[in-house]
């Protein structure tokens, strides 16, 4: 934690002395509250605001990680298990966009910023989402069919039409793996939706999020965006808007 008048002077935007005089004149506040205490310090990352302008304001980062197994996509753990923040460990506050459970790998987006996360993620966006599904099963013709037509899930909510396409039966073994496109992200839809016809998901990996892939890039390996998917990201959330 940094005195006050000591972080506006760092931002270039007065010098100390005058931010004191500022900071007397109530014309600074931290957090939407004015603070005229000369002592006072604040955390990275509060929101310091000096005459109406705000002068910390973190730049907007937005990076895509393949999301590596065993690794929680909350903020942190309780049992101090690894987050998808530890594993980043980049100087933005960034959050995952969306979640992926502990045990699934792929395309997961890091942010910082919450409109574009919230465009992502809200349920009346549909960007297409492809999943590498290995099952213990063979998932038959007329329950692809079925899958594809749209399932009743537990939470009686019926899932819009989806694309399967199976890229290994192993009829010794009695495993499938198939590429699965859905229009939305309910919580374990995937999980849910092979559960459906009793089948357990062994491993889960998304391979796209839209046109956004993790190719080149092992677990636990992110890169930043590129300014045209940010941009076709956007886009791509906005045509999908259904409602
Ligand atoms: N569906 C699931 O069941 N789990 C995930 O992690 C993502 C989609």
């Amino acid at each position: 934690m940094e005195r006050l008048q000591k972080v506006i002077a760092q931002s270039g935007v007065t010098s100390r002395r005058k931010a004191e005089e500022l900071m007397k004149q109530g014309k600074v506040s931290v957090d939407g509250v004015i603070i005229t205490e000369l002592g006072f310090k604040v955390k990275s990352g509060a929101q310091i605001i000096v005459e109406g302008k705000q002068i910390n304001k973190e730049s907007k980062v937005y990076y895509v990680m393949n999301k590596p197994k065993k690794s929680l996509c909350t903020l942190n753990d309780e049992h101090s298990r690894l987050t998808v923040i530890d594993v980043m460990g980049v100087k933005e506050r960034v959050f995952p966009v969306g979640r992926l459970d502990y045990d699934t790998t792929g395309v997961l987006i890091m942010t910082n910023d919450g409109e574009f996360a919230n465009q992502i993620i809200h349920p009346s966006f549909h960007i297409p989402k492809t999943y590498e599904v290995h099952i213990d099963g063979i998932f038959e013709t007329d329950q692809i069919k079925e899958m594809e037509k749209g399932i009743t899930l537990d939470d009686g909510i019926k899932t819009l039409p989806a694309k399967v396409w199976i890229t290994n039966k192993d009829f010794s073994k009695k495993l499938t793996t198939f590429d699965l496109t859905i229009q939305e992200g309910r919580n374990r839809q995937v999980k849910r939706m092979c559960e459906y016809f009793g089948f357990e998901v062994k491993r889960l990996h998304r391979k796209k999020l839209g046109f956004l892939t993790v190719d080149g890039l092992r677990q636990g390996e992110y890169r930043l965006l590129k300014p045209f998917e940010i941009k076709q990201l956007k886009r791509l959330a906005n045509e999908g808007k259904l409602s």
